[in-house]
């Protein structure tokens, strides 16, 4: 397995390029199910979970080619030949619920393994089902897989979600995209990757009105065309490397990245005194000039401040100059980086859904564990500020949803390297 290590303590300069977005990608791709033409999509970032959705897809009989060094896929669902997500690809990758509204709709069947828990909570998948019940499926629930058959087809329908899901939110208006007649759904999650998402459906031919707004409303039609698309960046990314600089100190540029994607993260990481600049080239964010303030920060659906970099943040106030609160709202167990935290000094309390930060001077570098995707990332950049050496186990949580992490932050000279095996 292999490990990163970090000579923490080196300012950063320079420029960090941010890749397509994860958690874009993982729904543009099952969106190809939705039609019998070609679907290609740009900007696809290198990462393990897309290999996986690959994997999935071709698991169903697409045809999918890369291109452009695999920053371009060409995907083809010409011919669906299984109709089953298998347990042993769904389990490793979540998303993998996503080729269920895709499948029914076109197919009028699909069955997808349960997900199951995950590291960071339960995360059920129930919103999902209930919204394709209200469709007209028919669900039942067998030896840990979803069975779903539409045999009529599915019904446009007035939906009313009963929480905010961006999953359920991007399955049913994919769904919804080839059912019958209007459906309007109320309580949507507005991330800007549900509007990546709605643009594509919409080059295919998709009849969508108001994606991005809490209120959805989808007017299906017979068939899909395919399309070329190029994925948004990744704003989770970018927020993690705008973090950079503020924990390790120096100044980068995170070149074409605007403030918009990612307003509610970058005013907390301007109250803890870091410097966050949108010009003509991107966004340029320097480190604070003295101490690091702290802060409160709570999480929330978009246009909240995203659960996806509050690991990230904590390593940044665990160096703060005094208390700052962490509030976790969306997932019930996202606190798993604070241990690994609290071994190379930090001094992080855990009651609940809150986390009470009190600020350290200093971080002293320390072997981890990596236990979830940004829990990972959180840990490089506590190793990037802290004082020796740290060594990052586990990694591969790191490489589902970050491409490169070491040879970019090492090209802005951070002393980080990859040890394989
Ligand atoms: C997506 C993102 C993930 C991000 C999360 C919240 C992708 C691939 N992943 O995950 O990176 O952290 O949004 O911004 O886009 N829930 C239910 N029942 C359901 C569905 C969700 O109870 O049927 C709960 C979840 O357990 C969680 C909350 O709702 O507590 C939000 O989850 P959701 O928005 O669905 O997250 P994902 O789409 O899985």
């Amino acid at each position: 397995m292999d490990r990163i290590i970090i000579k923490g303590g080196t300012p950063l300069y320079g420029e960090i390029p941010i890749s397509g977005a994860k958690n874009a990608c993982l729904a543009l791709m099952p969106a190809a199910l939705l039609t019998d033409e070609i679907v290609t999509l740009d900007n696809v970032p290198l990462l393990s979970d897309i290999q996986t959705m690959k994997e999935l897809l071709l698991s169903l009989g697409c045809e999918v080619s890369s291109s452009e060094n695999d920053r371009q896929l060409v995907l083809s669902a010409s011919k669906i030949s299984n109709f089953m997500a298998e347990y042993d690809i769904v389990r490793k990758m979540r998303a993998s619920i996503l080729v269920l509204g895709p499948l029914l709709a076109r197919e009028r069947r699909a069955t997808v393994s349960l997900p199951g828990g995950c590291a960071i909570g339960a995360r059920p998948v129930d919103i999902h089902l209930k919204a394709l019940k209200a469709m007209g499926a028919s669900l039942e629930l067998r030896k840990g897989y979803i069975y779903a058959e539409a045999k009529e087809g599915l019904r446009g329908v007035e939906y009313d979600f009963p929480a905010v899901s961006v999953g359920a939110t991007e399955n049913i208006i994919m769904a919804a995209t080839l059912a019958k007649g209007i459906t309007t759904l109320k309580n949507c999650a507005t991330e800007p990757e549900i509007v990546d998402l709605c643009k594509c459906l919409k080059s295919m031919g998709a009849r969508i009105e108001g994606e991005g707004t809490s209120i959805v409303t989808i007017k299906g039609v017979n068939s899909l065309n395919g399309t070329s698309h190029s994925i948004i960046i990744d704003r989770i990314e970018l927020g993690t490397y705008m973090l950079a600089p503020a924990i390790a100190g120096g100044a980068v540029l995170l070149r074409n990245c605007k403030l918009d994607l990612i307003k509610s993260f970058a005013e907390k990481l301007k109250e803890t005194g870091a410097e966050v600049i949108e010009n003509e080239k991107g966004l340029l964010v320097r480190g604070p000039e003295s101490a690091i303030n702290p802060t409160h920060i709570c999480t929330s659906p978009y246009p909240g401040f995203p659960t996806d970099l509050q690991a990230q943040m904590m390593a940044l106030l665990s160096l703060s100059s005094g208390k700052s609160v962490f509030e976790e709202n969306i997932f019930e167990n996202r606190f798993m980086h604070v241990p690994e935290l609290n071994r190379m000094g930090a001094q992080i309390y855990v009651e609940g859904g809150v986390a009470t930060v009190k600020g350290v001077k200093r971080l002293k570098g320390a072997p981890v564990m990596a236990t979830d995707l940004r829990a990972s990332v959180s840990l490089i950049l506590a190793g990037l500020a802290a004082h020796g050496k740290t060594i990052i186990n586990r990694v591969y949580h790191l490489d589902r949803g970050y491409e490169s992490v070491e040879k970019k932050l090492s090209a802005c000279g951070a002393k980080i390297k990859r040890i394989k095996g």
